[in-house]
């Protein structure tokens, strides 16, 4: 019998089409089959005891904990310091300015749970992370939260030109665009993460060993700039900032993710959007915190703001606590990213 192409196909198609199976209708509304014995009281405890750890205490507990923050003592790394610290953390905090840290030991490290202790270091400098290591070393046996935050920002140029004269004297002519500025903001943006993070390998990797069911984490703090596709008029900054999110990947991938070296560490980073910080603003109050007003974000982010110290806070506990996060980067930006477009 002669059957066009398009019948058989069709009957092919049905072969394999969904084929509603009929399902008993129940006498009563409980199936034996689905579902288990009635509720016991012991049933009930244990299900209590299963609430508990769901309990903001358990879930981002930083209590007890030791953390270093670099450049702690102002802007995104002054919001991680007094996180970790008024939830119980001792936190060590460095950067360059002696003055700075003291300030802010002195102002946020009273009468909280935890505490914050100065220790002033030039992260861009290897000497300088060994003296650190060492220092670090002779007080504490372990460290819990190493934040590697410190950073600066490059030269800034105009891309807004419809011709190549004078698109060429805003990125090449201008005396400012210097290789030494490529240099500079890679050198503190980058390497530093490598060698930080490597130097306090051996007191990470104890900080696994002292608390049960904690493995000790690196939060490097890259930037929604290593993301975007806009060189935000300073394309320096943007590709340190990509490099601090690839390299990330990298040491979480050789220290903790291959096979041969598997160290308990997980390894991070937090993209920030915009934030308030002397990085952002110029400057600093007398509370060591920066100012930039709503307005300003308004039009530029899908949240009509600059990020807030809360919004940094939590993210840095979500990166610091959840022991199933390693090698990614947590987008903190108010929808910025989503707005600009990224890679
Ligand atoms: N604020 C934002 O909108 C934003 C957005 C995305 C990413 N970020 C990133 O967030 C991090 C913190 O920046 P921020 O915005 O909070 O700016 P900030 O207020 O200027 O903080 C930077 C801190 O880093 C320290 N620092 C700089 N160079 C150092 C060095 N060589 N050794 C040791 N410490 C050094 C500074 O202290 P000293 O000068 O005393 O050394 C300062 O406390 C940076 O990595 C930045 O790229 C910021």
């Amino acid at each position: 019998m002669f059957v066009s192409r398009r019948l058989a196909t069709s009957a092919r198609l049905r072969q394999f089409a969904y084929q509603p199976r009929a399902i008993p209708i129940q006498t009563s509304s409980f199936s034996t089959s689905r579902c288990h014995n009635a509720i016991s009281d012991s049933l009930r405890q244990k299900a209590q005891q299963n609430n508990q750890q769901f309990k903001l205490d358990n879930l981002f507990n930083v209590k007890d904990k030791v953390a270093l923050i670099s450049g702690g003592g102002t802007g995104i790394g002054l919001m991680a310091t007094q996180t970790l610290a008024v939830n119980g953390a001792k936190v060590y905090i460095t950067g360059r300015t002696e003055e700075k840290l003291n300030r802010v030991a002195e102002l946020y490290g009273k009468e909280i749970p935890g505490s914050i202790i100065p220790v002033p270091a030039d992260i861009t400098s290897k000497e300088s992370i060994q003296n650190l290591a060492d220092a670090i070393s002779q007080r504490e046996s372990h460290l819990s939260i190493l934040i590697n935050n410190a950073g600066i920002s490059s030269h800034t140029q105009t891309t807004e030109h419809d011709n190549a004269n004078d698109l060429r004297k805003s990125l090449f002519d201008d005396p400012d665009a210097t290789i030494k500025d490529w240099e500079d903001v890679y050198r503190t943006n980058v390497p530093q993460l490598f060698f930080m993070t490597t130097a306090f390998l051996p007191l990470l990797k104890n900080g696994s060993k002292t608390h049960h069911g904690w493995s000790s984490t690196v939060i490097n703090i890259s930037s929604i700039s290593g993301i975007v596709k806009t060189a935000q008029h300073h394309f320096a900054y943007n590709a340190s900032k990509a490099a601090a999110i690839h390299l990330t990947k990298m040491l979480a991938n050789e220290i903790s993710g291959s096979p041969e070296s598997r160290l308990p560490i997980r390894i991070n980073n937090i993209a920030p959007g915009v934030f308030p910080s002397e990085m952002t603003t110029g400057e600093s109050d007398e509370m060591q915190k920066s100012y930039i007003p709503k307005e300003k974000y308004e039009k530029k982010t899908p949240a009509r703001r600059p990020g807030k110290d809360e919004d940094m806070g939590s993210a840095v506990l979500f990166a610091a606590t959840n022991q199933y996060l390693n090698g990614q980067t947590v987008v903190v930006d108010g929808g910025y990213v989503l707005a600009a477009g990224s890679v």
